[in-house]
């Protein structure tokens, strides 16, 4: 058992859990000031004041860890990244500021099918070690954990290498970062396929079924857009996922609004995200849905394209969260809670938005039900920052503060 004390500022989130993540004022911030708390492996067993801490410090089966002043808050969650892959595409960007859009470079022989090429080009040992590094910076932000989705092998062979290498960065961190392991081979058509349609039943489906015996999948995703997956393809996927018992997320709405968004909420997707083109009839629906509206700023900001509408997800009590998106192509910045600071002015979202997004609202989109607050029973999850305010933590734009 361990007690962390002399917390300059807890911050709890309570407020925002017994409001499941929608609705958040920013008096509901809930911060304890001179905090404490007390946990054991599984779970945390007392949170308060170190004042009133004075009898757990007192015994000796509890290991005290003197915190100096430090700011505390729930682990913050990176609950959309695509970190395995291999080459990168800078050329891309420098294109991008010269005039040609995402599409045109995709539709011209680079995009995800570029990353695919140079993902192909590496052995599965190379692509742990890259993963590896990029785990263990994003986890030098303080972040404790990530989701990461397969999706640059694009052929029956890579995308199971890719899944299995990404099972295997899941039992390397396992005691220091939690990883949830997505299957995203539904990403992009290769060239060597007249339609996703034949793309989705040569490969999609047969290998999905094939890992699905391994047991190491925790949800599968889709590119549900136009030139990419069709609606028809999405509900295939989602009806095998649900007969195999493994969750659904999905790429929505991003480019075009196709109704991914709804169609995500029928299927009781864990989350939808990107969201920038989600009509309002829509987005109306996340109020009455678990499904996590998940933002991805980053990918706005890389690509030029105008932000997703964050006040009507927020204001129609959506449960909000915001990821990275981190990948070669649409945004290769790794960092969940520098984007989030930057996109919260633009956004308008007030601090316990902001807060529960990266942490609590993050969790729930990938099924982590019992974290994102901090709470008698909640996990012992949690983010330690080297300052004295919680003001400071989001203020620093990108300096990293985590210890
Ligand atoms: O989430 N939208 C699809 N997939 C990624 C982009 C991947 C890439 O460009 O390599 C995304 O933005
Ligand atoms: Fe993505």
């Amino acid at each position: 058992m361990k007690c962390y004390f002399n917390i300059s500022e807890l911050l709890t989130l309570r407020k925002a859990k017994a409001k499941d993540g929608r609705n958040l004022k920013a008096s509901d911030l809930d911060v304890i000031k001179n905090g404490a708390v007390f946990f054991d492996d599984k779970k945390i067993i007392w949170v308060g004041s170190t004042l009133d801490a004075t009898d757990i410090l007192k015994r000796s089966d509890v290991q005290k860890i003197d915190l100096k002043g430090s700011v505390v808050t729930p682990e913050i969650v990176d609950s959309h990244t695509h970190l395995v892959f291999g080459g990168n595409r800078a050329q891309e960007y420098s294109m991008r500021l010269n005039g040609v859009d995402y599409q045109q470079i995709a539709a011209s022989g680079g995009g995800i099918n570029a990353t695919a090429t140079a993902t192909n080009k590496l052995s599965s040992e190379e692509l742990f070690n890259l993963g590896k590094e990029r785990i263990e910076q994003i986890h030098s932000y303080g972040v404790g954990s990530i989701e990461i989705k397969s999706g640059y092998g694009l052929n029956f062979e890579k995308e199971k290498e890719l899944s299995i290498v990404i099972n295997e960065l899941k039992k390397h961190f396992k005691d220091r970062v939690q990883i949830f392991n997505t299957y995203m081979c539904a990403h992009a058509i290769p060239a060597d396929f007249k339609n996703s349609q034949e793309f989705m039943s040569k490969v999609v489906i047969p290998l999905l079924e094939d890992l699905a015996k391994l047991n190491i999948l925790d949800a599968v995703d889709i590119f549900h857009e136009q030139n990419y997956f069709s609606t028809a393809d999405t509900e295939l996927l989602f009806k095998k996922a649900q007969s195999l018992n493994i969750k659904i997320k999905t790429h929505a709405d991003e480019f075009n609004d196709n109704n991914g968004a709804k169609l995500a909420m029928d299927y009781k997707a864990l989350s939808a995200d990107h969201l920038l083109k989600t009509n309002l009839e829509n987005i109306k629906l996340f109020k009455n849905s678990a499904t996590v509206a998940t933002l991805l700023p980053g990918t706005g900001y890389f690509l030029g394209k105008p932000q997703a509408d964050a006040r009507s997800f927020l204001d129609n009590g959506a449960k909000v969260a915001i990821a990275s998106d981190f990948n070669p192509g649409s945004c290769h910045c790794d960092n969940v809670l520098m984007l989030a600071s930057l996109a919260a002015p633009n956004y308008k979202m007030n601090l316990t938005e902001l807060w529960a997004s990266i942490t609590l609202n993050a969790a729930h989109a990938l099924n982590y039900l019992d974290q994102g607050c901090i709470d008698i029973n909640f996990k012992p999850r949690f983010s330690i920052f080297n300052t004295k305010s919680i003001d400071e933590v989001t203020y620093n734009w990108g300096k990293n503060l985590s210890c």
